[in-house]
């Protein structure tokens, strides 16, 4: 989808995604892990921010991307309001340069935001922006729709694109927004250093 797309549907508040607060696997996660490794997490489409602050309260030096300028408006603005600090910057994740490799990335609702057919360089953008040796954290939304967004995807489809360059952590079924409980699956991933690379 384009970004006069996305920043139409911030101009007009058709937002059905945003629900005021962090995703609850996410402020689970970092609740039931409060010593996790690295200092820098990138999350792309950030959209107004929750997750960008609920990494920056849990320590991260937390950056925000969004390809719609009001988005990124938005996270500065509340971040400022919360008293919290956080980089936002208005970009396309699935093409543009990262200004650093991260330790983390998470990913919470971009994957089934973009059309199927740019999935392959999501995969790749993930790799761009995330070190070798990174965390890759990532709430799943499985959902059967093909005409999204939202677009459905299946576990069988997040390994067969992620395992040839990760190996999974762990994996289960986190606490929801009341209307997506049970339709969510978290993966956490490590990626592999060159040299633990199978292929
Ligand atoms: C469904 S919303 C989710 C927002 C946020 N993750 C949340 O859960 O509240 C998808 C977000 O991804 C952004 N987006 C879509 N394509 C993008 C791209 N190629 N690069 C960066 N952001 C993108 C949209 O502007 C939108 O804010």
């Amino acid at each position: 989808m384009s970004q006069q797309y996305w920043e139409e549907r911030y101009q007009t508040r058709e937002m059905p995604w945003e629900k005021g607060a962090p995703s609850p696997g996410l402020v689970d996660f970092l609740t039931s892990n409060p010593n996790l490794p690295g200092e820098t997490v990138c999350v792309p489409g950030c959209g107004t921010g929750h997750d960008v602050r609920e990494w920056a309260k849990a320590g991260f030096r937390a950056y925000g991307y969004d390809i719609a300028p009001s988005a990124i408006r938005l996270g500065r603005e509340r971040t400022r309001a919360a008293g919290l600090q956080a980089e936002f910057r208005q970009l396309d994740f699935l093409r543009e340069e990262p200004p650093f490799p991260f330790d983390w990335l998470f990913e919470h609702t971009l994957f089934c935001a973009i059309q199927p057919i740019e999935r392959e360089l999501y995969v790749n953008a993930v790799l761009r922006w995330l070190k070798p040796g990174g965390h890759f954290l990532a709430v799943n939304y499985l959902i059967p729709d093909r005409d999204g967004p939202p677009f459905g995807t299946t576990r069988q489809e997040l390994w067969q694109r992620f395992s040839p360059h990760f190996d999974l952590q762990a994996e289960w079924v986190p606490r929801s927004y009341p209307n997506r409980t049970g339709l969510e699956l978290m993966l956490w991933w490590h990626r592999r250093l060159p040299e633990e690379q199978v292929n």
